[in-house]
């Protein structure tokens, strides 16, 4: 292992130790079978789980990454990634119980993957997430250091879940760039820029066209959009719509996501 290799996982052992977690790769149709029902409850649908210990064990088996967290015995995280030719790893899901979320185990499952991913010459790991939810954005962006770099409109078409039933699926394509030397200790956002979505008093958003060539762009979001989706569903639409026409045409343009500003304020810069 070269020493960067070897930095990393011990960075991935002070990350689960710090959230009190054991991370163990997972192999045994028992253990992906776990790692299912685990992710089924992060995202409950009746239709079926989110994914199957079928494919997690073909994916293991295929020394693609799969993963869970424990605390003592119980298993309450799980991550599934696969490899992206030439040398790029896609993490297709990964999920933590509600019941443990905000005590940086999220951090330590993607410092664990971070490692593996070195450990096999991988340098940057790619994935998506919902453009809407703040929480996500704070992890991937300030926490981890993953830049977004292009916007998905409806990626996945309508989906079933819990979180996603009744919303489009624009999706975030995100690049963690893993030997970078914010990686894993993240962005420090500017605070400035161009307003082009922002909150209106009725709590729905306002979007202004963006200045040509600004360089910097700020694109608020809905403080809880899963919480505003049960609520009322028109206006989590309106977050949709307007989010989507403004990050659409500006990541179009190259514009990339470096931070979240505070308290849920997404920065663009122009290279
Ligand atoms: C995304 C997920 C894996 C993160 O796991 P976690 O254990 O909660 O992550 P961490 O505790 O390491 O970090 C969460 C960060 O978000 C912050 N956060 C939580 N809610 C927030 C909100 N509403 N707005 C902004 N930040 C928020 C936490 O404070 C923490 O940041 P901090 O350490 O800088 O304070 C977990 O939330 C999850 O499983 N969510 C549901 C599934 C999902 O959406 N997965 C997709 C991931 S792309």
């Amino acid at each position: 292992m070269s020493g960067f290799a070897a930095d990393a996982a011990a960075d991935a052992e002070r990350a689960a130790a710090d959230a009190g977690v054991r991370i163990d790769l997972l192999d045994s149709p028992a253990e992906t079978s776990a790692a299912a029902e685990v992710l089924h409850a992060v995202w409950p649908n009746e239709a079926g789980k989110p994914m199957p210990a079928e494919l997690m064990r073909a994916m293991a088996h295929a020394d693609s990454y799969v993963a869970g967290v424990y605390v003592g015995d119980e298993l309450v995280g799980a991550a599934a990634a696969f490899h992206v030719r030439p040398a790029s790893l896609h993490s297709h899901i990964t999920g933590v119980l509600s019941t443990v979320r905000g005590r940086s185990v999220g951090y330590a499952l993607k410092m664990h993957q971070r490692a593996w991913a070195l450990e096999r010459g991988i340098g940057h790991i790619l994935w998506t997430f919902d453009p809407l939810i703040r929480r996500n954005a704070h992890f991937n962006i300030n926490k981890l250091g993953a830049t977004a770099y292009e916007y998905l409109p409806d990626f996945y078409g309508p989906m079933t879940d819990a979180v996603n039933a009744g919303d489009q699926t624009d999706r975030l394509h995100i690049r963690w760039d893993l030997a970078a030397e914010h990686a894993g200790r993240g962005w420090l956002p500017e605070q400035d820029g161009a307003v082009v979505v922002a909150t209106a008093a009725d709590g729905g958003p306002v979007l202004t066209p963006a200045p040509p060539d600004a360089p910097r762009l700020l694109v608020e979001l809905p403080a809880d959009v899963e919480a505003l989706r049960e609520r009322d569903k028109a206006l989590a639409l309106r977050w949709r719509t307007a989010v989507r026409e403004a990050l659409l045409p500006a990541m179009s343009a190259g514009y990339t996501i470096t931070g979240l500003a505070s308290p849920g304020t997404y920065v663009l810069e122009h290279p």
